[in-house]
């Protein structure tokens, strides 16, 4: 796994694995990271997925965050909730696509109203499972920018001031939202209009 190789303390905080193990390291399916205490307050877990998904095995011990100084370590919750986020999500629109499918496969599709709606909402999953990933994918390399070469500290611009990096993100924002109204009025036109069947025989 990339992550593992190449940024292991964001990936501790990802799974909120605060104490490395003297063996397998658990998988967190979901539970709630307990920043305090350094350790998870509930849920439940895969023993071994961990050690399963880095090493291959579900033996070897993968480095908790233990393993890192105070200061090098990325803030565990957001990182945590954002990957899951991301990750629920995406499970969440394969089920559907699987339940709608075999529904479709089998002609009870319309038995189901419930699911086309379903399929409906679901076009906005992965618009956030994506913003849910890149929250996760940054909030998770701090305090780097350069995973250990760089510190984000280091590596802001002097000559850049704090009114215009909000006014330039205000800016796009208000960008984004345009084209995103378009782009709800566009499909929404679309999807009332329905296919174009004028070429086709009776
Ligand atoms: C279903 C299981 C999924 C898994 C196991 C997964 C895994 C990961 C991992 C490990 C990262 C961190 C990469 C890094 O920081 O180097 C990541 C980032 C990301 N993921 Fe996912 N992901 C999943 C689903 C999704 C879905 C459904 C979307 C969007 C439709 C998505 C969009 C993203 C984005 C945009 C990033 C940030 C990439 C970057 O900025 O480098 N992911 N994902």
């Amino acid at each position: 796994m990339g992550v593992a190789h190449n940024q292991p303390a964001k990936l501790a905080a990802f799974e909120a694995h605060y104490k490395s193990d003297a063996g397998p390291s658990p998988m967190w399916v979901f539970g709630w990271p307990d920043d305090k205490n350094e350790t998870m307050k509930m849920g439940v877990s895969v023993p071994g997925g961990l050690s399963f998904l880095v090493h291959h095995d579900f033996k070897t011990p993968v480095p908790g965050l233990d393993q890192f100084p105070r200061q090098d370590r990325p803030p565990v919750a957001a990182s945590y909730f954002f990957f899951r986020l991301m990750v629920g999500l995406g499970f969440a629109q394969l089920f559907l696509l699987i339940l709608v499918g075999f529904c479709d496969w089998r002609g009870a599709l319309e038995r189901f109203p419930w699911l086309l709606r379903a399929m409906v909402v679901s076009v906005v999953g992965p618009f956030i499972a994506n913003e849910a990933g890149w929250i996760a994918a940054e909030v998770g390399r701090q305090p780097w920018t350069v995973y250990g070469l760089l510190r984000t500290s280091d590596s802001l611009s002097k000559s850049v001031a704090a009114g215009q990096v909000l006014g330039s993100i205000i800016g796009f924002g208000l960008v984004y939202l345009f084209l995103f109204i378009v782009w709800v009025y566009v499909l929404g036109d679309k999807i009332r209009r329905g296919p174009d069947t004028s070429g086709m025989e009776s």
